[in-house]
Protein backbone atom coordinates (compact mmCIF):
# COMPACT_ATOMS: atom_id res chain seq x y z
CA UNK A 1 0.00 0.00 0.00
CA UNK A 2 1.25 3.31 -0.65
CA UNK A 3 1.68 6.54 1.68
CA UNK A 4 -0.74 8.11 -0.11
CA UNK A 5 -3.43 5.39 0.21
CA UNK A 6 -2.85 4.76 3.52
CA UNK A 7 -2.73 8.44 4.68
CA UNK A 8 -6.59 8.57 2.57
CA UNK A 9 -8.09 5.49 4.08
CA UNK A 10 -6.95 7.05 7.15
CA UNK A 11 -8.69 9.91 6.83
CA UNK A 12 -11.50 8.42 5.95
CA UNK A 13 -11.86 6.08 8.66
CA UNK A 14 -11.48 9.32 11.15
CA UNK A 15 -14.31 10.79 9.02
CA UNK A 16 -16.80 7.89 9.72
CA UNK A 17 -15.76 7.64 13.44
CA UNK A 18 -16.89 11.30 13.85
CA UNK A 19 -19.74 11.22 11.65
CA UNK A 20 -20.81 8.61 14.19
CA UNK A 21 -24.67 9.78 15.87
CA UNK A 22 -25.36 8.60 19.62
CA UNK A 23 -28.40 7.50 20.87
CA UNK A 24 -28.74 6.10 24.59
CA UNK A 25 -24.81 5.99 24.94
CA UNK A 26 -25.27 3.71 21.32
CA UNK A 27 -24.17 4.34 18.09
CA UNK A 28 -27.09 4.26 15.99
CA UNK A 29 -25.95 5.98 12.91
CA UNK A 30 -23.87 8.46 10.85
CA UNK A 31 -24.54 11.77 10.58
CA UNK A 32 -24.78 12.89 6.64
CA UNK A 33 -21.52 15.55 7.34
CA UNK A 34 -19.50 16.89 9.60
CA UNK A 35 -18.22 20.35 7.25
CA UNK A 36 -16.08 22.10 9.53
CA UNK A 37 -18.32 25.36 8.34
CA UNK A 38 -21.78 26.31 10.34
CA UNK A 39 -24.19 23.18 10.23
CA UNK A 40 -26.87 23.93 7.77
CA UNK A 41 -30.01 22.54 6.52
CA UNK A 42 -30.62 18.58 7.21
CA UNK A 43 -26.36 17.27 7.17
CA UNK A 44 -26.27 16.45 11.28
CA UNK A 45 -28.93 13.96 10.69
CA UNK A 46 -28.79 10.18 9.79
CA UNK A 47 -29.89 9.79 6.15
CA UNK A 48 -31.33 6.17 5.88
CA UNK A 49 -29.88 5.98 2.31
CA UNK A 50 -26.90 7.43 3.28
CA UNK A 51 -26.05 5.11 5.98
CA UNK A 52 -26.06 2.09 3.36
CA UNK A 53 -23.07 3.16 2.62
CA UNK A 54 -21.49 3.60 5.95
CA UNK A 55 -22.67 0.28 6.75
CA UNK A 56 -20.81 -1.24 3.62
CA UNK A 57 -17.78 0.29 5.20
CA UNK A 58 -18.41 -1.02 8.71
CA UNK A 59 -19.26 -4.33 7.98
CA UNK A 60 -16.26 -4.32 6.07
CA UNK A 61 -14.40 -3.18 8.83
CA UNK A 62 -15.77 -5.94 11.31
CA UNK A 63 -17.72 -3.23 12.96
CA UNK A 64 -21.42 -4.61 13.07
CA UNK A 65 -22.86 -3.44 16.29
CA UNK A 66 -23.93 -0.08 15.22
CA UNK A 67 -25.36 -0.88 11.95
CA UNK A 68 -27.39 -3.44 14.08
CA UNK A 69 -28.09 -0.64 16.64
CA UNK A 70 -29.35 1.15 12.88
CA UNK A 71 -31.41 -1.53 11.81
CA UNK A 72 -33.41 -2.04 15.36
CA UNK A 73 -33.65 2.32 15.28
CA UNK A 74 -34.96 2.87 11.80
CA UNK A 75 -37.34 -0.25 12.14
CA UNK A 76 -39.12 1.76 15.50
CA UNK A 77 -39.59 4.46 13.29
CA UNK A 78 -41.67 2.95 10.57
CA UNK A 79 -44.48 4.82 10.43
CA UNK A 80 -47.61 3.92 11.52
CA UNK A 81 -50.23 6.30 9.72
CA UNK A 82 -49.94 8.96 12.40
CA UNK A 83 -50.29 12.90 11.68
CA UNK A 84 -47.23 15.04 11.63
CA UNK A 85 -47.43 19.11 11.10
CA UNK A 86 -50.44 18.24 8.68
CA UNK A 87 -48.75 15.24 6.93
CA UNK A 88 -49.74 11.76 6.72
CA UNK A 89 -46.86 9.24 6.13
CA UNK A 90 -47.92 5.83 4.49
CA UNK A 91 -48.29 3.62 7.03
CA UNK A 92 -44.70 1.53 5.85
CA UNK A 93 -42.63 4.10 5.55
CA UNK A 94 -39.41 4.64 6.61
CA UNK A 95 -37.86 7.93 7.19
CA UNK A 96 -35.23 9.52 4.86
CA UNK A 97 -33.55 10.89 8.35
CA UNK A 98 -33.41 11.08 11.91
CA UNK A 99 -31.94 13.43 14.13
CA UNK A 100 -31.11 13.01 17.78
CA UNK A 101 -32.99 16.07 19.99
CA UNK A 102 -31.67 17.11 23.30
CA UNK A 103 -32.75 19.68 25.42
CA UNK A 104 -30.74 22.97 25.34
CA UNK A 105 -27.75 22.39 27.58
CA UNK A 106 -28.15 19.27 28.78
CA UNK A 107 -25.50 17.01 27.56
CA UNK A 108 -25.33 13.44 25.73
CA UNK A 109 -27.64 10.80 27.09
CA UNK A 110 -30.13 13.55 28.94
CA UNK A 111 -33.50 13.26 27.45
CA UNK A 112 -33.13 12.53 23.89
CA UNK A 113 -35.47 11.85 21.64
CA UNK A 114 -35.44 10.43 18.21
CA UNK A 115 -36.95 13.05 15.61
CA UNK A 116 -37.91 10.89 12.07
CA UNK A 117 -38.36 12.95 8.99
CA UNK A 118 -40.59 11.44 6.52
CA UNK A 119 -40.66 14.19 4.49
CA UNK A 120 -42.50 16.72 6.54
CA UNK A 121 -39.56 18.80 7.68
CA UNK A 122 -37.35 17.87 4.34
CA UNK A 123 -36.85 20.46 1.21
CA UNK A 124 -39.39 20.40 -1.11
CA UNK A 125 -41.70 17.98 1.11
CA UNK A 126 -40.15 14.87 -0.61
CA UNK A 127 -41.46 11.58 0.33
CA UNK A 128 -38.60 9.31 0.86
CA UNK A 129 -39.86 5.68 -1.57
CA UNK A 130 -36.37 4.57 -1.42
CA UNK A 131 -35.45 4.67 2.38
CA UNK A 132 -36.93 1.37 2.72
CA UNK A 133 -35.50 -0.50 0.24
CA UNK A 134 -32.39 0.78 1.62
CA UNK A 135 -33.09 -0.87 5.18
CA UNK A 136 -34.05 -3.93 3.80
CA UNK A 137 -30.45 -3.91 1.76
CA UNK A 138 -28.66 -2.73 5.05
CA UNK A 139 -30.56 -5.58 7.17
CA UNK A 140 -29.88 -8.56 4.28
CA UNK A 141 -26.13 -7.33 4.06
CA UNK A 142 -25.99 -7.49 7.81
CA UNK A 143 -27.20 -11.19 7.83
CA UNK A 144 -24.81 -11.76 5.36
CA UNK A 145 -21.72 -10.13 7.16
CA UNK A 146 -22.16 -11.60 10.37
CA UNK A 147 -24.30 -14.40 10.22
CA UNK A 148 -27.04 -13.18 12.86
CA UNK A 149 -29.85 -15.18 11.73
CA UNK A 150 -32.24 -13.67 14.81
CA UNK A 151 -32.21 -10.01 13.50
CA UNK A 152 -34.90 -10.38 11.16
CA UNK A 153 -37.05 -12.10 12.84
CA UNK A 154 -36.97 -9.82 16.51
CA UNK A 155 -40.53 -8.95 16.61
CA UNK A 156 -39.73 -4.85 15.68
CA UNK A 157 -37.73 -5.58 12.87
CA UNK A 158 -40.19 -8.41 11.42
CA UNK A 159 -42.64 -5.95 11.67
CA UNK A 160 -41.24 -3.33 9.50
CA UNK A 161 -40.74 -5.96 6.99
CA UNK A 162 -43.90 -6.76 6.91
CA UNK A 163 -44.97 -2.93 6.79
CA UNK A 164 -42.61 -2.24 3.87
CA UNK A 165 -44.42 -5.22 2.08
CA UNK A 166 -47.69 -4.25 2.51
CA UNK A 167 -47.06 -0.57 1.14
CA UNK A 168 -45.07 -1.56 -1.65
CA UNK A 169 -46.91 -4.38 -2.88
CA UNK A 170 -50.67 -2.97 -2.84
CA UNK A 171 -52.28 -2.76 -5.66
CA UNK A 172 -51.64 0.81 -7.59
CA UNK A 173 -53.86 2.65 -10.52
CA UNK A 174 -51.70 1.00 -12.71
CA UNK A 175 -51.26 -2.42 -14.16
CA UNK A 176 -47.42 -2.89 -14.24
CA UNK A 177 -44.76 -3.98 -11.83
CA UNK A 178 -42.57 -0.70 -11.47
CA UNK A 179 -43.26 1.36 -8.74
CA UNK A 180 -45.03 4.80 -9.39
CA UNK A 181 -42.79 7.39 -7.72
CA UNK A 182 -43.30 11.21 -6.64
CA UNK A 183 -40.22 13.50 -8.16
CA UNK A 184 -37.37 13.86 -5.79
CA UNK A 185 -37.85 10.44 -3.72
CA UNK A 186 -35.10 9.14 -3.76
CA UNK A 187 -31.21 10.10 -3.88
CA UNK A 188 -31.79 13.09 -6.31
CA UNK A 189 -34.53 14.59 -3.42
CA UNK A 190 -35.46 17.29 -5.35
CA UNK A 191 -36.91 18.07 -8.98
CA UNK A 192 -35.51 16.55 -11.96
CA UNK A 193 -37.93 15.16 -13.66
CA UNK A 194 -36.95 12.24 -11.78
CA UNK A 195 -40.74 10.85 -11.68
CA UNK A 196 -43.00 8.04 -13.10
CA UNK A 197 -41.27 5.32 -13.12
CA UNK A 198 -37.46 5.81 -12.67
CA UNK A 199 -34.63 3.45 -13.14
CA UNK A 200 -33.06 4.24 -10.12
CA UNK A 201 -35.95 3.21 -7.59
CA UNK A 202 -37.11 0.04 -9.44
CA UNK A 203 -33.78 -1.58 -9.44
CA UNK A 204 -33.84 -0.58 -5.69
CA UNK A 205 -37.48 -1.97 -5.45
CA UNK A 206 -36.03 -5.30 -7.33
CA UNK A 207 -32.84 -5.30 -4.78
CA UNK A 208 -35.29 -5.07 -2.16
CA UNK A 209 -37.66 -7.77 -3.61
CA UNK A 210 -34.66 -9.90 -3.70
CA UNK A 211 -33.55 -8.91 0.00
CA UNK A 212 -37.25 -9.65 1.11
CA UNK A 213 -37.22 -12.95 -0.34
CA UNK A 214 -33.89 -14.21 1.28
CA UNK A 215 -35.30 -13.00 4.63
CA UNK A 216 -38.22 -14.09 4.56
CA UNK A 217 -38.98 -17.94 5.57
CA UNK A 218 -39.37 -20.24 2.55
CA UNK A 219 -43.02 -21.25 3.28
CA UNK A 220 -43.94 -17.50 4.38
CA UNK A 221 -47.17 -16.26 1.78
CA UNK A 222 -45.93 -12.56 2.28
CA UNK A 223 -42.23 -14.43 0.09
CA UNK A 224 -44.75 -15.72 -2.24
CA UNK A 225 -46.18 -12.36 -3.22
CA UNK A 226 -42.64 -10.33 -3.08
CA UNK A 227 -41.40 -13.26 -5.34
CA UNK A 228 -43.98 -12.77 -7.89
CA UNK A 229 -43.79 -9.12 -7.97
CA UNK A 230 -40.20 -9.73 -8.51
CA UNK A 231 -40.12 -11.70 -11.26
CA UNK A 232 -42.59 -9.78 -13.07
CA UNK A 233 -40.61 -6.40 -12.47
CA UNK A 234 -37.15 -8.09 -13.64
CA UNK A 235 -38.82 -9.27 -16.64
CA UNK A 236 -40.38 -5.81 -17.38
CA UNK A 237 -36.86 -3.61 -16.86
CA UNK A 238 -34.75 -6.41 -18.89
CA UNK A 239 -37.18 -6.10 -21.54
CA UNK A 240 -38.62 -2.22 -21.47
CA UNK A 241 -35.66 -0.49 -19.53
CA UNK A 242 -32.80 -2.48 -21.70
CA UNK A 243 -31.36 0.28 -24.36
CA UNK A 244 -28.92 -0.88 -27.18
CA UNK A 245 -28.24 -1.09 -30.94
CA UNK A 246 -30.87 -3.92 -31.84
CA UNK A 247 -33.23 -1.95 -29.37
CA UNK A 248 -32.79 1.57 -30.74
CA UNK A 249 -33.40 0.47 -34.14
CA UNK A 250 -36.65 -1.13 -32.68
CA UNK A 251 -37.63 1.98 -31.54
CA UNK A 252 -37.25 4.05 -34.41
CA UNK A 253 -39.20 1.65 -36.45
CA UNK A 254 -42.08 2.13 -33.96
CA UNK A 255 -45.35 2.45 -34.99
CA UNK A 256 -47.46 4.91 -33.11
CA UNK A 257 -51.47 5.40 -32.15
CA UNK A 258 -51.83 1.98 -31.80
CA UNK A 259 -54.97 1.16 -29.88
CA UNK A 260 -56.53 -1.94 -28.87
CA UNK A 261 -54.50 -5.66 -28.76
CA UNK A 262 -51.26 -4.51 -30.48
CA UNK A 263 -48.70 -4.35 -28.70
CA UNK A 264 -45.24 -3.45 -30.56
CA UNK A 265 -45.12 0.04 -28.85
CA UNK A 266 -47.66 -0.29 -25.69
CA UNK A 267 -46.31 3.33 -24.60
CA UNK A 268 -46.86 4.94 -27.49
CA UNK A 269 -43.07 6.31 -27.62
CA UNK A 270 -42.38 9.18 -30.53
CA UNK A 271 -39.36 7.46 -32.27
CA UNK A 272 -37.71 11.08 -32.58
CA UNK A 273 -38.11 11.57 -29.36
CA UNK A 274 -34.86 9.76 -29.45
CA UNK A 275 -31.42 12.15 -28.64
CA UNK A 276 -28.58 12.51 -31.17
CA UNK A 277 -26.49 11.74 -28.25
CA UNK A 278 -28.30 8.47 -27.41
CA UNK A 279 -28.70 7.50 -31.36
CA UNK A 280 -24.20 8.06 -31.81
CA UNK A 281 -23.66 6.51 -28.17
CA UNK A 282 -26.01 3.31 -29.10
CA UNK A 283 -24.40 2.51 -32.82
CA UNK A 284 -20.73 2.84 -31.36
CA UNK A 285 -21.66 -0.35 -28.88
CA UNK A 286 -22.56 -1.02 -25.19
CA UNK A 287 -25.70 -0.76 -24.20
CA UNK A 288 -27.54 0.64 -20.41
CA UNK A 289 -30.95 1.49 -18.99
CA UNK A 290 -32.59 3.57 -19.40
CA UNK A 291 -33.79 6.08 -16.90
CA UNK A 292 -37.27 6.20 -17.03
CA UNK A 293 -40.14 4.92 -18.85
CA UNK A 294 -44.16 5.55 -19.42
CA UNK A 295 -46.56 6.75 -21.60
CA UNK A 296 -45.02 8.75 -24.32
CA UNK A 297 -41.65 9.19 -22.55
CA UNK A 298 -38.41 7.57 -22.64
CA UNK A 299 -36.47 9.42 -20.49
CA UNK A 300 -32.78 8.02 -22.04
CA UNK A 301 -30.80 9.92 -19.40
CA UNK A 302 -27.60 7.78 -18.05
CA UNK A 303 -28.41 7.34 -14.30
CA UNK A 304 -25.11 5.50 -12.63
CA UNK A 305 -27.03 4.00 -9.40
CA UNK A 306 -29.66 2.67 -11.16
CA UNK A 307 -27.32 1.28 -13.96
CA UNK A 308 -25.05 -0.17 -11.52
CA UNK A 309 -27.12 -1.07 -8.62
CA UNK A 310 -28.36 -3.32 -12.06
CA UNK A 311 -25.42 -5.29 -11.85
CA UNK A 312 -24.25 -5.55 -8.68
CA UNK A 313 -28.09 -7.06 -7.54
CA UNK A 314 -27.94 -9.18 -10.58
CA UNK A 315 -30.99 -7.71 -12.18
CA UNK A 316 -28.67 -7.28 -15.77
CA UNK A 317 -27.98 -10.30 -17.31
CA UNK A 318 -24.40 -10.99 -18.27
CA UNK A 319 -25.15 -9.98 -21.23
CA UNK A 320 -26.38 -6.53 -20.26
CA UNK A 321 -23.64 -6.29 -17.06
CA UNK A 322 -21.00 -6.72 -20.15
CA UNK A 323 -22.25 -4.04 -22.60
CA UNK A 324 -22.93 -1.65 -19.57
CA UNK A 325 -19.23 -1.56 -19.03
CA UNK A 326 -18.30 -1.50 -22.34
CA UNK A 327 -20.34 1.42 -22.71
CA UNK A 328 -18.76 2.98 -19.48
CA UNK A 329 -15.12 2.30 -20.90
CA UNK A 330 -16.32 4.06 -23.89
CA UNK A 331 -17.35 7.06 -22.09
CA UNK A 332 -15.06 6.55 -19.70
CA UNK A 333 -14.39 10.54 -19.29
CA UNK A 334 -18.17 11.37 -19.47
CA UNK A 335 -19.61 9.17 -17.12
CA UNK A 336 -16.46 8.55 -14.40
CA UNK A 337 -14.72 11.31 -14.74
CA UNK A 338 -11.66 12.23 -12.10
CA UNK A 339 -13.41 12.34 -8.87
CA UNK A 340 -16.40 10.21 -9.26
CA UNK A 341 -19.03 8.67 -11.02
CA UNK A 342 -21.80 11.31 -13.10
CA UNK A 343 -24.80 10.55 -11.49
CA UNK A 344 -27.14 11.58 -14.34
CA UNK A 345 -25.93 12.15 -17.69
CA UNK A 346 -26.07 14.50 -19.90
CA UNK A 347 -26.84 17.75 -17.90
CA UNK A 348 -30.43 19.24 -18.66
CA UNK A 349 -29.31 22.91 -19.84
CA UNK A 350 -31.42 25.71 -21.18
CA UNK A 351 -35.30 25.67 -21.17
CA UNK A 352 -35.12 21.99 -20.27
CA UNK A 353 -33.03 22.79 -17.06
CA UNK A 354 -35.82 26.01 -16.49
CA UNK A 355 -38.75 23.15 -16.77
CA UNK A 356 -37.55 20.12 -15.62
CA UNK A 357 -35.97 21.43 -12.21
CA UNK A 358 -37.82 24.78 -11.79
CA UNK A 359 -35.22 26.56 -12.42
CA UNK A 360 -33.55 25.21 -9.82
CA UNK A 361 -29.74 27.25 -8.96
CA UNK A 362 -28.44 24.37 -6.95
CA UNK A 363 -28.67 21.90 -10.27
CA UNK A 364 -27.34 24.18 -12.52
CA UNK A 365 -25.92 22.25 -15.19
CA UNK A 366 -22.90 20.11 -14.69
CA UNK A 367 -23.94 20.72 -11.05
CA UNK A 368 -25.11 18.63 -8.18
CA UNK A 369 -27.89 16.25 -9.13
CA UNK A 370 -27.93 17.82 -12.49
CA UNK A 371 -24.23 16.02 -13.88
CA UNK A 372 -22.38 16.71 -11.48
CA UNK A 373 -20.18 13.42 -9.91
CA UNK A 374 -20.56 11.70 -7.08
CA UNK A 375 -17.46 9.87 -4.77
CA UNK A 376 -20.61 8.26 -3.10
CA UNK A 377 -21.17 6.24 -6.57
CA UNK A 378 -17.81 4.56 -6.36
CA UNK A 379 -18.94 1.67 -4.47
CA UNK A 380 -21.74 0.96 -6.51
CA UNK A 381 -18.90 1.27 -9.56
CA UNK A 382 -16.65 -1.22 -7.74
CA UNK A 383 -19.60 -4.02 -6.58
CA UNK A 384 -20.85 -3.62 -10.15
CA UNK A 385 -17.44 -3.84 -11.66
CA UNK A 386 -16.84 -6.82 -9.52
CA UNK A 387 -19.89 -8.99 -10.91
CA UNK A 388 -19.07 -8.04 -13.99
CA UNK A 389 -15.40 -9.13 -13.61
CA UNK A 390 -13.85 -5.21 -14.57
CA UNK A 391 -11.69 -4.74 -11.41
CA UNK A 392 -8.80 -3.60 -13.08
CA UNK A 393 -11.38 -0.35 -14.44
CA UNK A 394 -12.54 -0.12 -11.14
CA UNK A 395 -9.17 -0.20 -9.16
CA UNK A 396 -7.98 2.22 -11.23
CA UNK A 397 -10.95 5.07 -10.88
CA UNK A 398 -10.33 4.34 -7.28
CA UNK A 399 -6.37 5.14 -7.41
CA UNK A 400 -6.85 7.65 -8.65
CA UNK A 401 -10.29 9.45 -7.07
CA UNK A 402 -9.55 8.80 -3.51
CA UNK A 403 -6.16 10.49 -2.70
CA UNK A 404 -7.85 13.27 -5.06
CA UNK A 405 -11.09 13.03 -2.66
CA UNK A 406 -8.66 13.01 0.57
CA UNK A 407 -6.97 16.27 -0.87
CA UNK A 408 -9.95 17.86 -1.18
CA UNK A 409 -11.62 17.03 2.36
CA UNK A 410 -14.02 14.48 1.37
CA UNK A 411 -16.56 16.75 -0.90
CA UNK A 412 -20.14 15.71 -1.27
CA UNK A 413 -19.93 16.39 -4.95
CA UNK A 414 -18.13 17.54 -7.67
CA UNK A 415 -19.01 20.07 -10.77
CA UNK A 416 -18.56 20.41 -14.42
CA UNK A 417 -18.88 18.19 -17.82
CA UNK A 418 -15.68 15.80 -15.94
CA UNK A 419 -16.03 16.43 -12.63
CA UNK A 420 -12.90 18.24 -11.75
CA UNK A 421 -14.12 20.84 -9.83
CA UNK A 422 -15.48 20.82 -6.05
CA UNK A 423 -19.07 21.45 -6.26
CA UNK A 424 -19.97 24.60 -5.75
CA UNK A 425 -22.60 24.05 -2.70
CA UNK A 426 -21.20 20.74 -1.93
CA UNK A 427 -20.46 20.08 2.23
CA UNK A 428 -16.94 18.74 3.28
CA UNK A 429 -16.72 15.79 5.23
CA UNK A 430 -19.13 14.10 3.49
CA UNK A 431 -19.93 10.83 5.37
CA UNK A 432 -20.74 8.67 2.87
CA UNK A 433 -18.02 10.03 -0.20
CA UNK A 434 -15.28 8.58 2.66
CA UNK A 435 -17.49 5.36 3.67
CA UNK A 436 -17.36 4.65 -0.07
CA UNK A 437 -13.98 5.12 -0.39
CA UNK A 438 -13.77 2.58 2.52
CA UNK A 439 -16.09 0.16 1.37
CA UNK A 440 -14.38 0.37 -2.42
CA UNK A 441 -11.08 -0.13 -1.40
CA UNK A 442 -12.23 -2.75 0.88
CA UNK A 443 -13.97 -4.80 -2.38
CA UNK A 444 -10.73 -3.93 -4.69
CA UNK A 445 -8.46 -5.75 -2.06
CA UNK A 446 -9.85 -8.79 -1.91
CA UNK A 447 -12.42 -9.58 -5.08
CA UNK A 448 -13.22 -13.17 -3.72
CA UNK A 449 -14.27 -12.00 -0.11
CA UNK A 450 -18.02 -11.77 0.09
CA UNK A 451 -19.80 -8.29 -1.05
CA UNK A 452 -23.10 -8.23 1.56
CA UNK A 453 -24.80 -5.92 -0.45
CA UNK A 454 -24.24 -7.56 -4.04
CA UNK A 455 -26.66 -10.70 -5.21
CA UNK A 456 -25.20 -13.73 -6.95
CA UNK A 457 -27.52 -15.52 -10.12
CA UNK A 458 -30.13 -17.47 -8.68
CA UNK A 459 -30.80 -20.40 -10.91
CA UNK A 460 -34.57 -20.70 -8.90
CA UNK A 461 -35.06 -16.85 -10.13
CA UNK A 462 -33.19 -17.04 -13.59
CA UNK A 463 -36.11 -19.78 -14.29
CA UNK A 464 -39.03 -18.20 -13.06
CA UNK A 465 -38.12 -15.20 -15.18
CA UNK A 466 -37.45 -17.48 -18.47
CA UNK A 467 -40.87 -18.96 -18.33
CA UNK A 468 -42.81 -15.50 -16.75
CA UNK A 469 -45.69 -14.39 -18.98
CA UNK A 470 -44.77 -10.45 -19.92
CA UNK A 471 -46.99 -8.00 -18.08
CA UNK A 472 -46.60 -6.19 -22.08
CA UNK A 473 -44.32 -7.62 -24.53
CA UNK A 474 -43.83 -5.59 -28.04
CA UNK A 475 -42.72 -8.27 -30.09
CA UNK A 476 -40.65 -6.49 -32.31
CA UNK A 477 -37.98 -7.53 -34.82
CA UNK A 478 -35.85 -5.23 -36.78
CA UNK A 479 -37.25 -3.94 -39.58
CA UNK A 480 -40.54 -5.53 -39.68
CA UNK A 481 -43.52 -4.04 -41.26
CA UNK A 482 -45.87 -1.76 -38.83
CA UNK A 483 -48.69 -3.92 -37.42
CA UNK A 484 -52.11 -2.74 -39.33
CA UNK A 485 -54.46 -0.68 -37.60
CA UNK A 486 -57.33 -2.38 -35.89
CA UNK A 487 -60.66 -2.19 -37.16
CA UNK A 488 -62.67 0.15 -35.42
CA UNK A 489 -59.68 2.96 -35.19
CA UNK A 490 -60.65 6.57 -35.74
C1 LIG B 1 -28.46 15.42 -0.58
C2 LIG B 1 -28.62 14.22 -1.49
C3 LIG B 1 -29.28 13.09 -0.77
C4 LIG B 1 -28.50 12.78 0.48
C5 LIG B 1 -28.39 14.01 1.35
C6 LIG B 1 -27.52 13.80 2.56
O1 LIG B 1 -29.69 15.96 -0.28
O2 LIG B 1 -29.36 14.56 -2.62
O3 LIG B 1 -29.32 11.97 -1.61
O4 LIG B 1 -29.14 11.75 1.18
O5 LIG B 1 -27.83 15.07 0.61
O6 LIG B 1 -26.24 13.45 2.19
Amino acid sequence: MTDDVASSEASAAEVLRRAQLRFGGEVVGTVAACDPGPVLLNYRECFVRDFAVSAAALLAAGQASSVRAFIVTVARLQAHGGADAGMRAAPGLMPASFAVVRDAGKGEGADERIVADFGQRAIGRVAPIDAALWWLLILRAYRRATGDEELQRAPDVRDAIEGILSLYLQPQFEMLPSLLVPDGSAMIDRRMGVYGHPLDVQVLFWAGLRAACELLDADDPLRDRAFERLVALGLHLRRHYWLDRSRIEEIRRYPVEEFGDARRNPWNLHPDAIPTWTMAWLSEGGGYYAGNLGPAKLDPRFFALGNLLAVSTGLAPAAHADGLFSLIERHERDLLGETGVKLAYPALEGRDWALLTGSDQKNVPWSYHNGGSWPMLLWPLASAARAAGRVELARRVLQDAVPRLHRDDWPEYYDGPYGGLIGRRARLRQTWSAAAALAATALMRDPEADDPFAFARDEALEAALDGAEPVMDDETTVGSPPVDAPLGEP
